[in-house]
């Protein structure tokens, strides 16, 4: 595990967004695995930037979105198909035929969540994925729970995730109960994991992901046994690590 802590969120993003840069100008015809949510609105907003001054070239990527509320069409302004449009897609040239959500207005969720699947294998899996960290610890929706679930599939969201959510709904009865999500076998199996938090909210529970017990209680806490995972978080997602105000980057062994 690589453990990037940086002064503040702008300097986050800039470091997250080198991650992403240096694998899409490695390898063009990335799959990214990508997330919505506060955490990486700076992250796209730099690679916005940095293909405006011509640095960077999606024209061969492709990505795969973790998730998507059911129910919310991708008209809706909530839907995470329309946070991708308005936050990065619309900015960039990718091709949005390459740009990949679960559909949440699927009839069928189980189908649905086969297909995604079988779509991420088609694309010959993920070469480097997104994720931010919930409250209570979940990655994608992959919410806390007594066992981890491998494939995409449909989830009842937590209070505490539909709580958290609802600073971006009209109010709290709005939010989605149901999303779909991908499963954290996919996530496991992407050949890098790049993992972004910021504030003090996430201290506590970013400190259990990474250097407590793997439990599914506790969702996130499975990338300890990722081989390539790095970590990016500011100083106040990360006041524990480091002991100094500087940009610190360092390697920390996984036991
Ligand atoms: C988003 C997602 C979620 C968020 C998490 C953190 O696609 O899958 O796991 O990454 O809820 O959200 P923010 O960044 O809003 O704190």
């Amino acid at each position: 595990m690589r453990i990037i802590r940086t002064r503040d969120y702008k300097e986050l993003s800039s470091a997250a967004a080198d991650v992403i840069a240096s694998q899409i100008i490695a390898k063009p015809d990335s799959v990214l695995g990508l997330a919505t949510g506060t955490s990486p609105i700076g992250i796209y907003d730099e690679l916005a930037e940095r293909y405006d001054k011509g640095e960077l070239d999606f024209g061969w990527v492709k990505s795969v979105n973790l998730d998507e509320y059911m129910g919310l069409s991708a008209d809706n302004e909530n839907s995470y198909r329309h946070f991708m449009n308005t936050h990065l897609f619309d900015r960039i040239n990718i091709d949005k035929v390459n740009t990949h959500i679960p559909d949440g207005m699927t009839k069928d969720p189980a189908k649905e969540a086969a297909s995604y699947d079988r779509m991420i294998q088609s694309l010959g899996g993920i070469d480097l994925q997104l994720l931010g960290i919930g409250r209570n610890g979940h990655i994608g929706f992959n919410e806390p729970s007594d066992h981890f679930e491998k494939c995409t599939h449909e989830v009842r969201l937590t209070e505490s995730t539909i709580e958290a959510n609802s600073r971006l709904f009209k109010s709290l009865s709005d939010v989605p109960t149901h999303a779909i999500t991908m499963g954290i076998g996919a996530i496991m199996m992407a050949r890098r994991i790049l993992l972004i938090a910021s504030g003090p909210d996430k201290a506590g529970i970013l400190k259990e992901a990474l250097f407590g017990n793997i439990t599914p209680k506790v969702p996130a806490s499975i990338l300890q046994l990722h081989p390539d995972l790095i970590v990016v978080g500011d100083k106040e997602a990360l006041p524990d690590v480091g002991s100094d105000d500087t940009y610190l980057r360092f390697t920390e062994k996984t036991a």
